[in-house]
């Protein structure tokens, strides 16, 4: 951990805690009510402008010819049939490519690119999908028309490329650190304690390659409006961090870049800086006329990252008597081609859920030649769920306890890895209404004891969890207007989870208006600076912005309250905005809002606010939890395993909107029965080619495979979180693979240690089992 990190704990420990949000303790708020989506009725109807749909005077379109070689060099590449075909304007390759900086990293919050890889500068490959020609013509059709004329000849030197990672995880090496945290942990002799211990579970679970698959694929317009003002749409979750990687890479000032995305399709973590952003503004900029570049399915999985590969080991000992004697995790998951730094987290659980005698913790990481290793839907933290639960559950079963009642009793009084108290944590009664509400009791726990035809039938489950997160530096304006509407403002992205809603919401409580005064404004980086939408972070970041902008507000509205009126005098701590106007508090007197800005001759004030330093971070564990539970049934003639029943019930602070966080979790569960059963990339390891680059071969879950899913929550608020709620977005997946490896055990009586289980698992252990 380095010095700067360690004080800045040190300081958020002596630091007290902030004063409890008043809006907390009121049951009058719009938050907490159902409201269905306020841009759901803009969608339905087709209205909703996707980047998609963006079009500008003089539109060209590009289209990409990707390497298939993983390294080497370009030896050859000959453009002339494509320069010649009809409609074309431009091919562009590393010949002719307009001069671009690497990207800046995301991890490093100054921009939103999993890779500093050059893009376009050199001959070199750097992994089997990089982009090597674009061509832009006059329509989409003539350009990949062109691009297939393309043909590159390779040269190939240079060490071979490592792109198999289950044959190359000997050259890992220890990761830096892990999501800024330390890699290693260390409590105890886990070693000594598990040779001393009656009953040891020491497996290896193996879970591939992902990708995020969201159904709009990446896409970007890129124009120009002279030398060094660049306008994008795109969509991306990340619209300021986009707009600072732009600038950097086209050394123009970021105040001369401005991106924009009013609606994305789905992101998951996908929508960050990829090379066709760069290549389309590159090209805009080389052909002086605004371009579309719009990856197809398979581009999606040749241009950009998806989720990392890992091997993970887990130990458990315990004792008859009772409790975990010791809990070692580790193992190894891939980097970008040139160390991007981004660890995936998968010890995260093993750090925070359960009390035990000795920890050991530690990662590792493995370069690949391949696309570069980025974030998709709890990071980390969903594939290091598989392993540890299932492993918990296998530990629980030796003991003769009950999965639930063996969780239960691990419940550690303060975090296992960094000794700091819980801000909120309520895992204990998750499990247990969890088992109420599902009717776990009436689960018999021998396994192979339910069978219906050719089904084996069971239930299994696991316990979730991930970090609260809030980023630093979020921005946000609001503007009041003198006929009683606010508008507020902020560089923030609604990709279908419901920010919008949840954000006018807050808003409406916040400055005390109806709902329908609010106005919420997003997705431009002409708006104050947003933070990337990730890490679950970003609602509890706007709500800390806009607490902040308020608090700027009252003071605004305070110069301009008139001499002599009942606010004369008053101080910021004397008044609160509520009833539409600001008002003394105690039920004291005050004016409407449009009567404080007629008095003052004012159309409009606007105020803007930056959140406070997400200090609470350092000096709590601030996690949210979980349980899901499911009834699957496993054939034992086609290897088949279906999922007839799910609960979540999920322990994330206060719940904002029923509706859409209830929607979060769900998606989340469903994301996590593809992680469990189908989804699985195919990597050639002689090239690193991904053999399955589309949906037909990349199976994400469709509904036959959904069953009917039951969401349920706690809603205890987290009174270190703003409006007391943590992040929905990326809990709900976590937990999910080991549920079902779990009930699949139950069902059949066999333990599957590597995702997805498909029936090409799931037969030779059905076989083995007799
Ligand atoms: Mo998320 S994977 O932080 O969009």
């Amino acid at each position: 951990m380095s010095l700067v990190r360690r004080a800045v704990e040190l300081a958020a420990r002596l630091l007290p805690d902030r004063d409890p949000d008043p809006l907390l303790g009121r049951t009058d708020l719009v938050q907490g009510r159902a409201l269905t989506r306020l841009d759901g009725p803009l969608k339905v109807t087709g209205q909703a402008p996707f980047t998609q749909d963006v079009t500008v005077p003089g539109l060209t379109h590009a289209a990409m010819v990707c390497a298939t070689r993983p390294a080497g060099r370009i030896a050859t590449i000959e453009v002339a049939e494509a320069e010649a075909a009809p409609g074309v304007l431009l091919v562009m390759t590393h010949r002719n490519a307009p001069p671009m900086k690497a990207p800046p990293l995301l991890i490093t919050l100054k921009g939103a690119s999993f890779t500093r890889a050059p893009v376009m500068q050199d001959d070199r490959i750097r992994w089997n999908g990089e982009p090597v020609a674009v061509v832009v013509a006059e329509t989409a059709e003539q350009a990949r028309h062109a691009a297939g004329l393309i043909q590159v000849g390779y040269a190939g030197n240079g060490p071979a490329p490592v792109v198999d990672f289950a044959a190359e995880l000997g050259r890992a090496r220890r990761a830096a650190n892990v999501q800024g945290e330390r890699t290693r942990i260390a409590k105890g002799d886990v070693g000594r304690a598990r040779a001393a211990a009656e009953h040891v579970v020491d497996h290896l679970y193996r879970t591939p390659m992902h990708y995020n698959a969201a159904i709009e694929p990446h896409v970007t317009v890129a124009r120009w409006d002279d030398a060094d003002r660049l306008t994008v749409w795109d969509a991306t979750q990340a619209v300021t961090h986009t707009q600072l990687t732009l600038a950097e890479v086209f050394g123009v000032p970021a105040g001369n870049v401005r991106v924009i995305a009013k609606f994305v399709g789905g992101a998951f973590g996908s929508k960050m800086i990829w090379s066709h952003q760069l290549l389309c503004a590159g090209a805009a900029r080389l052909l002086g006329r605004p371009v579309r570049a719009v990856l197809t399915r398979e581009e999606v999985f040749r241009v950009t990252g998806g989720r990392t590969p890992s091997e993970q080991r887990v130990t458990l000992a315990a004792n008859t008597a009772g409790g975990l004697a010791a809990l070692s995790h580790e193992g190894t998951t891939a980097i970008g081609i040139d160390d991007n730094g981004f660890a995936e987290q998968f010890t995260f659980p093993a750090r925070n859920l359960y009390a035990s005698d000795t920890l050991l913790v530690d990662q590792h990481v493995l370069e690949l030649h391949m696309p570069a290793n980025a974030s998709m839907r709890a990071p980390g933290d969903s594939i290091g769920s598989f392993a540890l639960e299932c492993a918990i559950d296998e530990l629980a079963e030796r003991l003769g306890v009950d999965p639930v009642e063996f969780r239960t009793r691990l419940e550690p009084d303060r975090n296992p890895a960094t000794g700091r108290p819980f801000s909120a944590r309520h895992l204990p009664e998750a499990l247990a209404h969890g088992a109420d509400r599902f009717g776990w009791d009436r689960r018999d726990p021998v396994p192979r004891s339910t069978r219906r035809g050719e089904w084996w039938v069971g239930h299994g489950m696991a316990v979730c969890n991930y970090p609260y997160v809030r980023m630093p530096n979020g921005k946000a304006a609001i503007t009041l207007r003198a006929d009683g509407r606010a508008v507020v403002r902020t560089a923030a992205h609604e990709m279908g989870m419901g920010t919008a809603t949840v954000q006018a919401q807050h808003a409406a409580d916040r400055l005390g208006l109806p709902i329908g005064a609010v106005t919420f404004e997003y997705g431009d980086s002409a708006m104050p600076a947003g933070i990337p939408a990730g890490g679950s972070a970003q609602t509890a970041s706007i709500i800390a912005a806009v607490t902040a902008a308020a608090g700027r507000l009252v003071k605004t509205l305070l110069d301009l309250a008139p001499g002599g009126s009942v606010l004369a005098g008053a101080r910021p701590r004397d008044v609160e905005l509520r009833d539409g106007g600001l008002y003394r508090r105690d039920g004291g007197p005050g004016l409407p809002y449009p009567a404080l800005l007629h008095a003052a001759g004012r159309d409009e004030v606007t105020a803007e606010g930056t959140e406070s330093l997400p200090l609470e971070m350092m000096k709590y564990s601030m996690q949210s939890f979980g349980a899901q539970f499911c009834q699957v049934r496993v054939s034992e003639v086609t290897g088949e395993i279906r999922v007839d029943r799910w609960l979540g019930v999920f322990d994330t602070g206060r719940v904002l909107n029923p509706t859409t966080a209830a929607g979060q979790f769900r998606g989340g569960i469903v994301m996590g029965l593809g992680q469990a059963l189908t989804e699985e990339v195919a990597v050639d390891g002689r090239n690193g080619r991904i053999m399955n680059p589309s949906l037909a071969h990349y199976h994400v879950p469709v509904h036959a495979d959904v069953p009917p899913i039951d969401v349920d929550w706690l809603g205890h608020p987290d009174p270190l979180a703003p409006m007391g709620g943590h992040g929905v977005g990326e809990i709900g997946i976590t937990g999910v693979a080991a549920a079902i490896a779990n009930a699949v055990h139950n069902a059949a009586g066999i333990r599957l240690r590597s995702l997805p289980m498909t029936p090409a698992r799931v037969l030779p252990a059905l076989i083995e089992a007799g």
